[in-house]
Parts: structure tokens; C-alpha cells; sequence
């Protein structure tokens, strides 16, 4: 990635690991000044400290995206700390367990749209109120394979990777013509703690899932955050409520 994003300022939520830090990581290495925004104070503070011994800007907060006022504070924080916001990548997301729908939880349910569709929704609010502002951003939210086509087993999360599509262009459109870009990307499977746990509870389920994916190997959180960067630079500028899917080929069938 040759863009400079030099006096730029980037938030990632879910940040402190897997894909999200990844992307933070990838902001500071392109010059920007990172908020990284986690459920966990210490492990985003962490994260934030990696990035500053390696001689970025950085900040760890803690955001729980499921909790409005946390996710306006967090920002508040930021253009606080940074001056303004160029770049947000609403990252966070949770999986719910495998359950066929008869047997599926309400509360298992509820969690997952709570996080991964209303704390997208949530996160835009307040990215909005500032790029407004400015009359100036790019918001990248993330979905996943699962906005794309349904995977058994998974209805609560794949429902709420759907939705992400449908709010991002539906915001994608407000904001068009104030100079404010909104994109989604959709990851097919990548190699992360969610993964990871993934493979440990049903091993043999998660193999069928990587001998599916037609490139023949998981994607890399560097790959999924190379994405979103170029979302984020003037190359993509004409790119509005767009979805791109680094996914090695998931959802070209
Ligand atoms: N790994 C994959 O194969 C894959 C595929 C498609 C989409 N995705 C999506 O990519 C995103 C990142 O996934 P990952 O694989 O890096 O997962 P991960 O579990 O490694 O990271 C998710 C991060 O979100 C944080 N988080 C959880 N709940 C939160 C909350 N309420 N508020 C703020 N932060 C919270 C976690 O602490 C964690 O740091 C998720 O939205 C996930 O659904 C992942």
C-alpha cells in the first residue's frame, strides 16, 4: 500500500487482535494517527502501546460497541486526542453458537445483532456526527461472507452480516454528496482468534469450511486489512456503498 495517510486520523473498533488490529496496524505503517477501540480497556491499551513503541500515534480505548454512549464516548476521545476523524473501520463482531434454528436462544440472538448490526449502526452515528462536521471521511464497515449467502447453523450471525450490507448503503447514499464515502467489505474466512476458537469447538466442520474456499487456504489478516485501506484512499473514491469481498474466491460461485 503506497498511499501516505500522514495527518490522518483512523478508528478501528474490535481492535485489539485478529483482523481489527491488523488494520490499525496498517494505518499507522501508511502514517495515520490510530484510535484503537476494543470491548477489553487493557487488551486495546496494549495493542495501542505496541503501535506506539513502534513509533506510531496511537490510543487504546475501551468501546463496547453494543453500548451507544461507550461508542460516543470513544470518539469524543479520539477527535479529542487526534483533532479529527478521517477514517473508521467498524470491525467488531462476535459469533453466536452453532445452533440449528429450532434450538436457537433469543438472548444468543439478541447479543449478536446487538454487536455485530446495531453496534455498526451505532459506531456510524457518531463517525457521522464528525465527518458531517468536516464534510469529509471514509467509513468502512465489515460484514462477512455470511452477508453474502447463508451458512447453516449460523442464521443469527448470518442475519446480521446481512443487515450490515443493507445499512451501509443505505448510509452510503446519505452522505454521497458531503463527502463522505461508506463501503463494506465482506472477509470469507480468515486466520484469526475467531477462527481459532471456531476450529477448537468443531474441528472437523471448520476443515469442510477451508477445503471449501477455492483459492485453497484461509486469507491472512494483512489480506483483509490491505482491503480496507484501499477503501479508505483516493483511488477508491468512486467507490460508494460498495461490497468487496476478499474471500479467495467463497462467493464467485
Ligand atoms: N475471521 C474470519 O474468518 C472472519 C470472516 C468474515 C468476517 N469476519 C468479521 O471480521 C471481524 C473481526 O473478526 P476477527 O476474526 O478478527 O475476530 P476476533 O474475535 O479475533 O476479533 C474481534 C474483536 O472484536 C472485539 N469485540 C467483541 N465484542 C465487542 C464489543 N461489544 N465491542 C467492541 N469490541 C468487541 C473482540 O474483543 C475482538 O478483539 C468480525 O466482525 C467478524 O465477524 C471474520
Amino acid at each position: 500500500m503506497s498511499t501516505s495517510f500522514q495527518n490522518k486520523v483512523a478508528f478501528v473498533t474490535g481492535a485489539a487482535g485478529g483482523i481489527g488490529f491488523a488494520t490499525a496496524q496498517a494505518f499507522a505503517e501508511a502514517g495515520a494517527a490510530v484510535a484503537i477501540a476494543g470491548d477489553n480497556e487493557n487488551n486495546a491499551k496494549a495493542a495501542a502501546d505496541a503501535l506506539i513503541k513502534a513509533g506510531h500515534r496511537a490510543l487504546g480505548l475501551r468501546c463496547d460497541v453494543a453500548d451507544e454512549a461507550s461508542v460516543a464516548a470513544a470518539i469524543d476521545a479520539t477527535v479529542a486526542a487526534f483533532g479529527r476523524l478521517d477514517f473508521a473501520y467498524n470491525n467488531a463482531g462476535i459469533h453466536a453458537p452453532s445452533v440449528e434454528t429450532a434450538d436457537a436462544m433469543a438472548e444468543d440472538f439478541d447479543r449478536v445483532i446487538a454487536v455485530n448490526l446495531r453496534g455498526v449502526w451505532a459506531c456510524m452515528k457518531y463517525e457521522l456526527r464528525q465527518m458531517r462536521k468536516q464534510g469529509s471521511g471514509v467509513i468502512v464497515n465489515c460484514s462477512s461472507q455470511s452477508g453474502l449467502a447463508g451458512i447453516a447453523g449460523l442464521a443469527a450471525y448470518t442475519a446480521s452480516k446481512h443487515g450490515v450490507i443493507g445499512l451501509t448503503k443505505a448510509a452510503a447514499l446519505e452522505y454521497a454528496r458531503r463527502g463522505i464515502r461508506i463501503n463494506v467489505i465482506c472477509p470469507g474466512t480468515v486466520h484469526t482468534p475467531m477462527v481459532d476458537k471456531a476450529m477448537a469447538d468443531h474441528p472437523a466442520r471448520m476443515q469442510a469450511v477451508i477445503d471449501d474456499i477455492p483459492l485453497g487456504r484461509m486469507g491472512t489478516p494483512e489480506e483483509i486489512a490491505s482491503a480496507v485501506l484501499w477503501l479508505c484512499s483516493p483511488g477508491a473514491g468512486f467507490m460508494i456503498g460498495q461490497i468487496v469481498a476478499p474471500d479467495g474466491g467463497y462467493t464467485a460461485r
